[in-house]
């Protein structure tokens, strides 16, 4: 991670306000790279599909493609930002409950993945089928099953279900259907449940193996891995250290040995999105006042918790020091600019703090630029500090992006 100097904050701010995401995205690469040699130390048939929803910036789906990975999608949107960033449609896996059927229709005849979540997304797409007899579709099926994490999730079909059953009848018995993959994704991140997740799957493989004649290209275990973090934000997830071999251990491991002599074995695919965005981004904002209130102080920021967090939990925060007037706090709590009463950024800050002085907060890269709501601010740029000169990755919002959806 490039270090961020007085300097560097303040060439950056005259240049972009005071406000703004601060990426590095060799950060970014490199997480990739780390986590594909966990796993591939293991078994090597690994790649990925990366998460778009966690941050879509086009800079990094380019590193992802530029890697030979995939784009993991859940909307047309997102589908659109890969086709946009030059990723082919063989290299989109398409997820979620709810998909655009044209966007569905135009991924599947280009060769992109669909995974299947319902029998009545199936009952379409085998329609699509029959009415391109040329084209051979491949798809997918996301998976759910119990992996011991106190949750029924809602996403895929019950693996021991007659729909699930019936699903993949249908698959192998149409001629230009192909099984791309089987998939699931569990949210809880922690390695505990990755023994279960992948038996998990290897016991459906091979339900579908023996049961049905086929065999899929890709297991897809999803993403729900935690990156790389310091320990302060360790200690308030509440989690154990934790590594990517945790994972790799719980899962290419087992899949090393069971598919040690099948021939075609499976890629083991995963959707990381976590796990290589959270720590390649930081964002800045600046206080802009501070005030005593019944005793207790209180600084205001032109930043919000929105700009960071969509958990409530803020990571890690450090103060660089521009105020021309600072002073001592046993405990000062740094506020947002919205006004909900809970918008706070950082509670009970110790230390030396004035109006002027940046507060820089780290491991901002997953679900922060892409969940900021048009609430009160509109969103401040992203700037990439990877290279020898910044380089704007995302211009500041304005009125009118936001407004010409609007009527007046
Ligand atoms: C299907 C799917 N894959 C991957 C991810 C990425 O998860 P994470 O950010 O925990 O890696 C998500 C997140 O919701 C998801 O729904």
């Amino acid at each position: 991670m490039k270090a961020l100097t007085k300097d560097l904050l303040e060439s950056l701010s005259n240049k972009y306000g005071t406000s703004f995401y601060i990426l590095d995205s060799d950060v970014f690469e490199e997480n990739c790279r780390n986590l594909a040699e966990a796993f591939k130390k293991y078994y090597p048939l690994y790649n990925i599909a990366y998460s778009y929803k966690t941050n879509y910036t086009p800079k990094l789906v380019k590193i992802v493609d530029r890697l030979g990975g995939y784009a993991e999608v859940v909307s047309d949107m997102e589908a659109k930002i890969a086709l946009k960033s030059g990723v082919k449609y063989e290299h989109i896996i398409w997820n979620g409950p709810v998909k655009n059927k044209e966007m569905v229709k135009e991924v599947l005849l280009n060769g992109g993945t669909v995974n299947i979540d319902s029998y009545s997304e199936f009952k379409y797409i085998k329609e699509l089928a029959s009415d391109n007899p040329k084209t051979t579709l491949n798809v997918g099926v996301r998976c759910n099953y119990e992996v011991g994490d106190s949750v029924i999730s809602r996403f895929g079909i019950d693996v021991d279900s007659d729909e699930f059953d019936k699903i993949l009848k249908e698959i192998a018995e149409t001629n230009n259907m192909k099984l791309a993959e089987l998939q699931a994704h569990f949210a809880k991140r922690s390695p505990e449940y990755w023994t279960k997740r992948t038996e998990g799957m290897l016991k459906v493989y091979e339900h579908v193996k023996t049961k049905f004649g086929i065999a899929p290209e890709r297991v897809d275990l999803g993403g729900g891995i935690f990156g790389a973090m310091p320990e302060s934000l360790r200690t308030q997830l509440g989690v154990a250290p934790v590594c990517f071999d945790d994972y790799a251990s719980r899962s290419a491991r087992l899949f090393a040995e069971y598919f040690k002599d099948t021939q075609d074995a499976p890629i083991l695919m995963l959707e990381p999105g976590t796990a290589v965005a959270a720590s390649c981004m930081r964002y800045v904002c600046c206080i802009e006042t501070i005030k005593d209130v019944r005793g207790k102080a209180i600084a205001s920021a032109n930043g919000s918790q929105k700009n960071i967090s969509m958990s409530g939990i803020n990571p890690p925060m450090e103060i660089i020091s521009c105020s021309k007037s600072r002073k001592y706090y046993d405990a000062i709590d740094i506020a947002g600019y919205t006004c909900i009463e809970s918008d706070y950024l950082y509670k009970d800050y110790q230390g030396e703090l004035g109006v002027g002085d940046y507060a820089v907060f780290s491991n901002c890269g997953s679900y922060s630029v892409v969940m900021k709501p048009p609430f009160i601010f509109t969103n401040v740029p992203v700037v990439d500090i990877s290279g020898s000169e910044a380089e704007l990755i995302k211009r500041a919002e304005t009125f009118d992006d936001l407004f010409i959806t609007y009527n007046f």
